[in-house]
């Protein structure tokens, strides 16, 4: 069985995202979306546990895709659920400098996975969860940016993360 791990912060998942783990869904048996904290990033809108129910929210209809959290480091948990496989999407050249450094990074440190870039949809090159929480502290329209689930679960709590 081949599993792929999608990895990153998702504070919160976006459509850009849904689209990049639906199409590893398409190339792999297993696909298993990995909330985790990026050390250089603030503290974010979302805790974990949160961000793990919106990820969730966001794969339901996906049957072999499923979601976890993870404290560690990303090649330590490939490794632990037997992935070969890590896929990134990228938007453009800043992100693929980033996430070929990264690929190198997680090679040396795990079992030696893998890393599969894809690049991202045309429809979804700006989007972002940053954009995404600038959206959601102003008061937008959520639905056109996040999985209709995630933008109804934000939208309940809506009071919780508007403008800070
Ligand atoms: O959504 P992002 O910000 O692109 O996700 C980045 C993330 C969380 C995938 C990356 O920061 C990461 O892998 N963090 C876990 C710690 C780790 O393994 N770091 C690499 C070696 S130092």
């Amino acid at each position: 069985m081949r599993t792929a791990i999608c990895p990153g912060s998702f504070d919160p998942i976006t459509l850009g995202h849904l689209d990049l783990i639906r199409r590893a869904a398409a190339l792999f048996d297993r696909v298993i979306v990995c909330v985790m904290s990026n050390g250089s990033k603030d503290r974010g809108m979302f805790p974990p546990e949160k961000r793990l129910q919106l990820a969730r929210l966001a794969v339901a209809e996906l049957p072999n895709v499923e979601a976890e959290l993870w404290t560690g480091l990303l090649a330590d948990f490939c490794a632990q659920r037997q992935a070969q496989v890590i896929v990134k999407g990228v938007r453009n050249a800043t992100d693929f400098d980033w996430e070929y450094q990264m690929t190198w990074i997680n090679r040396g440190l795990g079992n030696g996975p893998e890393t599969v870039l894809l690049p991202a949809a045309p429809e979804y090159l700006w989007f972002s969860s940053t954009m995404a929480r600038e959206m959601i502290r102003y008061g937008q329209d959520l639905r056109k940016y996040l999985p209709s689930a995630v933008a109804e679960e934000i939208i309940k709590g809506i009071e919780d993360y508007g403008e800070q």
